[in-house]
């Protein structure tokens, strides 16, 4: 189709270097290990890489604390291994997007640590320092990372604000300098070749000059776990209204949507290909007027529920594809590195229960209309493991939740390690799971890997035993959805109407057709198979709501 950029007829696949593939065995995922994979991605029918950060970084949080914009980690390699995985990348036609931490650098970047070195440094106004207020912060906003999200440094005796870890001082983008610095590093990897940039946590760029204290009773901790306990949607939705007071200083200022449409300027200065930027945010208004400020925001709420329901769904792309500006194109996604595993989420630890479930929402990714993100070894099905050893952990949120619970609400550690577990992230970061081998294929035999992997790639859940059916990540699977995509990107299946359905169908559904045994009867075989395996979503009675159904009820209700 003629008219549809390449990111919106694209199924992006998200690469989390540490766990990705590790090219030097030493337990650590790298750059020469994803070069190495790139014919896999390819064979998955992906058109596009989105990369996390593979900047040099002391990887407090795992790279999102960046020490130096334009370079590559060197646990992860060099820059000549990063060009070589463009290439590469570029050559079997697959585009590939970074990650752009906008809101905060590394404690350890350079820019910091001269910041910090004095009051009248020239960079010291490249960050948000205060001076405190009767002897302590200077409000009493929090990090969303746990305590205070002000650091008093003693040798200037101030206060530098941090929405997330201390590591992660947030930078000043009223600061002209520092933004003429940001976007040259922008252009780096544009110059470069890179076809544009996921954005980090932009909703937290900007926060209030005035200071005004939040007005929420609770603490974060007692909310984060009240939200863990919350027994409906109705009381996490309540809950999260809660923590949008309690940050609402400290998010989404109307000064952020200046800044996106200065930087889509900048990288619609790129052509050939056209660049995209698509932002780690759901609001509606980072799209702008449809065509001024991001590509593609998340839908999140779509993956925010403990149950798929076919009417979760409709209710959810109700609401999204009606308040979408004019021109503008959704983008789903069900998970990524900061998520439960989707089958560990919407399953209920039944194997072929919970294979046919994440078969399934492959399926729908694939189908919903809008650009699909799926986060790697989701389409091997990978689950989430709980580490019951705080020692094990390598996410420091998981820590922190860990010592704020055992010390601030008194619970017992045994109890805390599992909460800090499910709270924490380590559980969806698990190295790749590529075969049914030591260290499951990602480090060779002996090595000692970053983070523990899933023993259950002896289980089946790897892509060795996977690629040929009648697993999840071949051709003839729900992954050859992303093939369908590509031949015929209007053959979704949820569009506004019901004609485009019919059109599309056809060719979706041969494409899917990943059972040819089951050939022959006129109904679709993939769709033919899940009805078989019985089980769709959780609460769903599939004797009598197919795929099929679901998604015809889906489209109906638009149509
Ligand atoms: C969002 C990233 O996805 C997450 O992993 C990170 O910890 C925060 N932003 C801070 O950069
Ligand atoms: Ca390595």
């Amino acid at each position: 189709m003629a008219d549809l950029m390449w990111w919106q007829k694209a199924v992006f696949y998200q690469i989390y270097p540490r766990s990705f593939a590790d090219g030097n065995g030493d337990g650590i995922g790298d750059i020469p290990g994803i070069v190495n994979s790139l014919d896999y991605v390819q064979d998955l029918g992906i058109d596009a890489l989105w990369l996390s950060p593979h900047y040099p970084s002391p990887q407090f949080d795992v790279g999102y604390d960046v020490a130096d914009y334009t370079g590559v980690d060197p646990e992860y390699g060099a820059l000549e291994d990063f060009k070589r995985f463009l290439d590469g990348a570029h050559q079997r036609g697959i585009r590939v997007i970074l990650d752009l931490v906008l809101n905060h650098t590394s404690d350890r970047h350079p820019w910091f640590v001269e910041s910090r070195s004095s009051r009248d440094n020239p960079k010291r106004d490249w960050y948000v320092w205060h001076a405190g207020k009767n002897g302590t912060h200077p409000n009493n906003w929090y990090s969303t990372f746990g305590g205070p999200a002000w650091e008093r440094d003693s040798r200037t005796a101030e206060y530098y604000y941090h929405y997330f870890f201390k590591e992660q001082p947030d930078l000043n983008w009223r600061n002209a300098g520092m933004k003429k610095a940001m976007w040259q590093a922008v252009r780096y990897w544009l110059d470069l070749g890179v076809d544009g940039y996921r954005l980090d946590a932009i909703g937290t760029i900007f926060e209030d000059p005035g200071l005004p204290d939040h007005s929420v009773p609770e603490t974060l901790i007692e909310l984060g776990l009240a939200a863990y306990h919350a027994g409906s949607e109705a009381e996490r939705k309540a809950l999260a209204e809660e923590y949008k007071v309690l940050f609402k200083y400290q998010h989404d200022l109307p000064e952020v949507h200046d800044l996106m449409r200065e930087l889509r300027a900048l990288v619609d200065e790129y052509d050939e290909p056209l660049r995209v930027l698509v932002g780690e945010t759901d609001e509606i208004a980072f799209y702008g007027n449809g065509h001024d400020e991001l590509h593609m925001n998340f839908n999140f709420p779509l993956m925010r529920t403990e149950r798929l329901s076919p009417a979760w769904i409709r209710a959810n792309q109700k609401e999204r594809l009606l308040a979408l500006p004019p021109g503008a194109w959704p983008c789903n996604t069900l998970g990524n590195h900061d998520s439960p595993r989707v089958r560990s989420r919407y399953g209920d630890g039944n194997a072929s229960h919970d294979g046919a479930l994440a078969r399934l929402s492959l399926a729908l990714m694939l189908t919903l209309w809008g650009t699909p993100f799926l986060y790697n070894g989701e389409e091997i099905g990978m689950t989430d493991i709980l580490f019951d050893d705080v020692g094990i952990f390598r996410d420091n949120l998981g820590v922190w939740f860990y010592n704020a619970a055992v010390n601030e609400l008194k619970v017992l550690p045994a109890e805390a390690v599992r909460l800090a577990a499910k709270f924490g992230r380590d559980k969806c970061r698990t190295p790749m799971q590529w075969a049914n081998a030591p260290n499951a294929g990602f480090s060779p035999e002996g090595a000692r890997t970053w983070l523990p992997v899933n023993p259950n790639y002896a289980q089946g859940v790897n892509v060795a035993e996977q690629r040929d059916d009648p697993g999840l990540c071949g051709r003839r699977t729900p992954m050859g959805g992303a093939q369908a995509r590509r031949l015929c990107p209007h053959a979704v299946v949820v569009r506004p109407r019901m004609d485009a359905y019919s059109k599309a169908s056809k060719a979706l559904f041969e494409v899917f057709d990943f059972d040819a045994a089951a050939e022959g009867s006129g109904i679709p075989a993939l769709l033919r198979r899940l009805g078989e395996l019985g089980i769709g979503f959780k609460d769903l009675d599939t004797r009598q709501s197919s795929l099929e159904e679901i998604f015809v009820s889906l489209v109906s209700e638009r149509g």
